[in-house]
């Protein structure tokens, strides 16, 4: 793995200190980070992103021994999940933040996670706080999973930009909320509800039983590429195919064939694999070659959960009304 050099981490540490923003890779998307503390810090993040104040951001901790930084009232269930996934990519949501507000959109709840990427374990415990880090990206658009998206996106607004090579999950953390009388899940990730089901031996609900949501992520459109995407059901690409204009690329997970007029791409068919590669061939696919994007809906598993969320956000659709939630096991 390309990785940062001791002399870029330790100005990444300075920049924090000294109030400036780095972006930094981490092992599921690429992060802006400033210190989570220091309020004018957090300010930058929001310009350079775009993104309104009211939505929260993720502080970064290096474990679970940070976790009574951030919170009044850190729920056992934390600690146990931390014990579990902990360093890696799952964001709990905490109650009774001791963040300042322009961290949590002033909400009282507050999301903590400690990333497992060696170069942000290393920026974190080299600075000693938390990071506060939304995803690299422009407000809405893709995450990015490579230093030179970042440079790509922001780099005329970022002076820092860590390299850690690509990220190996590539689609963002797990979000669980612990916030309120019942835990559940407001963002689907590597981490599946299955998992922390059986880590906390209780049923997780989903997004609408949880307290005051206000989560960017959750957003139908976000995630989302400017060439138009639609989401197509493996028995009806063949036929899609068939009528589909020039300047339209099919994101299979099988060798189908296809009219020669429209371009293809295999996509990994394994959940992990296809993560790892979603964002970066978006981005590729998104240069101004295509007017149309077409992709393969994968198998309704509860291992493809998570790219089902991402690709139904992508596409603009809502997931009621694109394609089927995916069926849990
Ligand atoms: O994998 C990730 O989580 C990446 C890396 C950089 O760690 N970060 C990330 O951050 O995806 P961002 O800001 O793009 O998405 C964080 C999501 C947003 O949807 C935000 O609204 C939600 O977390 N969130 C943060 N704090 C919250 C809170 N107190 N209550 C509810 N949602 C919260
Ligand atoms: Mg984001």
């Amino acid at each position: 793995m390309e990785t940062a050099r001791p002399k870029e981490l330790d100005l990444a540490i300075r920049e924090l200190s000294s109030g400036g923003v780095v972006a930094f890779p981490t092992e599921t998307v690429y992060g802006l980070g400033a210190d989570a503390s220091n309020p004018a810090a957090i300010a930058q993040i929001f310009a350079i992103k775009g993104r309104p104040p009211d939505h929260p951001l993720i502080v970064h901790i290096s474990g679970a021994d940070q976790l009574s930084r951030w919170s009044h009232q850190v729920p056992d269930a934390a600690y146990v999940l931390a014990e579990q996934f902990w360093p890696g990519p799952l964001t709990l949501i905490l109650p009774d933040s001791k963040a300042p507000p322009e961290v949590t959109g002033g909400q009282s709840s507050v999301g903590v996670r400690a990333p497992s990427h060696p170069v942000a374990q290393a920026l974190l415990q080299g600075f000693g706080g938390g990071i506060a880090a939304p995803s690299a990206n422009r407000f809405g658009r893709i995450s990015p999973t490579r230093a030179s998206h970042v440079r790509d996106e922001l780099g005329d607004r970022v002076r820092i930009i860590l390299e850690g090579g690509e990220c190996k999950v590539g689609l963002e953390s797990t979000i669980l909320s612990l916030a309120g009388s019942t835990p559940c899940l407001l963002r689907p990730g590597a981490i599946s509800r299955s998992q922390l089901e059986e880590t906390l031996n209780l049923e997780i609900h989903g997004a609408e039983k949880a307290p005051g949501l206000r989560a960017s992520g959750l957003l139908e459109s976000h995630y989302a590429p400017r060439t138009a995407l639609r989401l197509i059901p493996s028995d009806k690409i063949s036929s899609t195919a068939a009528t589909a204009g020039p300047r339209t690329v099919m994101m299979c997970l099988r060798d189908i064939p296809i009219p020669s007029s429209i371009d293809r791409i295999i996509m990994p068919p394994n959940p992990v694999d296809y993560g790892v590669r979603l964002y970066a061939t978006l981005r590729e696919l998104d240069q101004g070659q295509y007017d149309l994007i077409l992709a393969e809906l994968p198998p309704t598993e509860e291992s493809w959960a998570a790219v089902h969320d991402r690709l139904g956000r992508a596409s603009h659709i809502p997931q009621s009304s694109g394609s089927k939630p995916p069926v849990r096991k």
